[in-house]
């Protein structure tokens, strides 16, 4: 066990020792990982270095203390209100992350189900696909998680849905894309489905919702996922994945600012330590956060996302051809954006991971079918074709896996 040092450690030796642990982590910046970051250039980060510097320790905890930082959550809110077609009427927040905008939506239905239908023993229906905090919430605010299975396009079965729904049913989504497939659910038919029964239907665009308006800007073919749907109650989009933020910031919003400020905020008054408020989930808030999202969204404008989103469009482009190029690989479903999987047919595709892996690339695992994983960003433009020449040998050269290890992703 490591016990605090009765001395300080000196500066340099301390960071000294940082540098040194951190060549064990992935190298993220030569573009070898494929999750966790979305690297998009030095400009961004430069971006980014200089936006958190600037906050770093400040606390977004009490909104009148620091009003520049509750001005810029306002703007990223509306900004990304904007792209999605919030419309007149609607609400959101910050908050650290997908997992706790899917906390809070999923919070925010069950609270709107036993005040609206008296919902008692609330249940919850997401697809097979959809990110674990989906199941976390569920585990967290005692409702109960049904499975929607998926048809052979890998979305969500509506008519299976329909088959799930109770007088129960508090909370229904789709995810814009999902993270194993890539692929969008059909949000429109799913929408109406819980519209008709008065559920609040939650739309994950945890990945899609700062690429996909940027794609189909460029007139790339994007399903119908946003507020443009009218049973959308919730919609989650994180700027920390493809909007380019540091981490820390994800967007919740909801069509109604009503029902956002009925059945999410939290507000004590019966503390000697004064009235307590907040929208989320975390008590002090980092600023940083906050700050980084502001600047990345102003410093890049539409102009830099299109650009950077063009570049994502062309480097999967050139990965899925090269990719179906070796044989036996081929790519999983139609996947919508940069995210997606691929598998071998007759061949050990986790052999064929593992010697990815000696050579430096990070590809996340997955199973039902196995496949090995690839989220691109912007700086992949650049591995291309070294990467594909490393999977073209792995492909040649892979053994039989080496088994089971615990892999986490996204
Ligand atoms: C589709 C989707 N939803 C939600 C999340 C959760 O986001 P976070 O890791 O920021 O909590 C992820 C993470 O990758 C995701 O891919």
């Amino acid at each position: 066990m490591v016990n605090l040092p009765e001395k300080a450690v000196p500066r340099g030796e301390l960071f000294d020792r940082m540098r040194e642990r951190k060549q064990q982590d992935a190298d993220w910046r030569g573009g070898k990982t494929w999750s966790l970051i979305y690297p998009a250039g030095e400009e961004v980060d430069e971006i980014l270095r200089e936006a958190n510097g600037l906050y770093l320790f400040e606390n977004a905890l009490n909104p009148m203390r620091f009003p520049s930082l509750r001005q810029m959550e306002r703007e990223v809110v509306e900004m990304t209100a904007g792209l999605l077609h919030a419309p007149e009427g609607a609400g959101g927040c910050m908050t650290s992350g997908g997992t706790e905008s899917i906390l809070l939506a999923v919070k925010t239905a069950r609270e709107r189900a036993r005040a609206e239908r008296g919902v008692t023993k609330p249940e919850l229906l997401a697809p097979v696909t959809a990110h674990p905090a989906f199941a976390k919430a569920a585990a967290y605010f005692g409702l109960e998680h049904k499975q929607i299975p998926i048809g052979a396009d890998l979305r969500a079965d509506v008519a299976a849905a329909r088959n799930l729904i109770t007088d129960q049913t508090a909370f229904m989504m789709g995810s814009a894309p999902n993270y194993p497939h890539g692929v969008v659910d059909p949000i429109p038919e799913l929408a109406a489905l819980a519209a008709e029964h008065g559920i609040a239907f939650h739309v994950d665009s945890c990945l899609g919702g700062f690429l996909l308006p940027f794609l189909e800007r460029l007139g790339h073919p994007v399903p119908p996922f946003d507020f443009r749907i009218p049973g959308v109650s919730t919609l989650s989009a994180d700027v920390h994945k493809y909007g380019y933020c540091t981490k820390g910031a994800s967007v919740l919003l909801h069509r109604s600012r009503d029902s956002m400020q009925i059945h999410q905020a939290f507000i004590y008054q019966d503390w000697p330590g004064g009235i307590y408020g907040s929208a989320a989930m975390a008590g002090a808030r980092p600023a940083a956060p906050i700050a980084a999202a502001w600047a990345v969204l102003n410093g890049l404008g539409w102009e830099g996302y299109l650009q950077l989103a063009q570049r994502i469009l062309d480097a999967t482009k050139r990965l899925q051809e090269g990719i179906r190029s070796i044989e036996p690989l081929h790519v999983i479903g139609e996947p919508v954006m940069g995210v997606f999987c691929f598998g071998a047919e007759g061949a050990d595709i986790m052999a064929i991971g593992d010697v990815m892996d000696d050579r430096g690339w990070h590809l996340d695992r997955q199973h039902g079918p196995d496949a090995l994983h690839l989220m691109v960003s912007p700086e992949h433009d650049r591995i291309v074709d070294p990467f594909l020449a490393d999977l073209r040998d792995a492909v040649a050269q892979h053994g039989t896996s080496r088994g089971v290890e615990a892999r986490y992703s996204e």
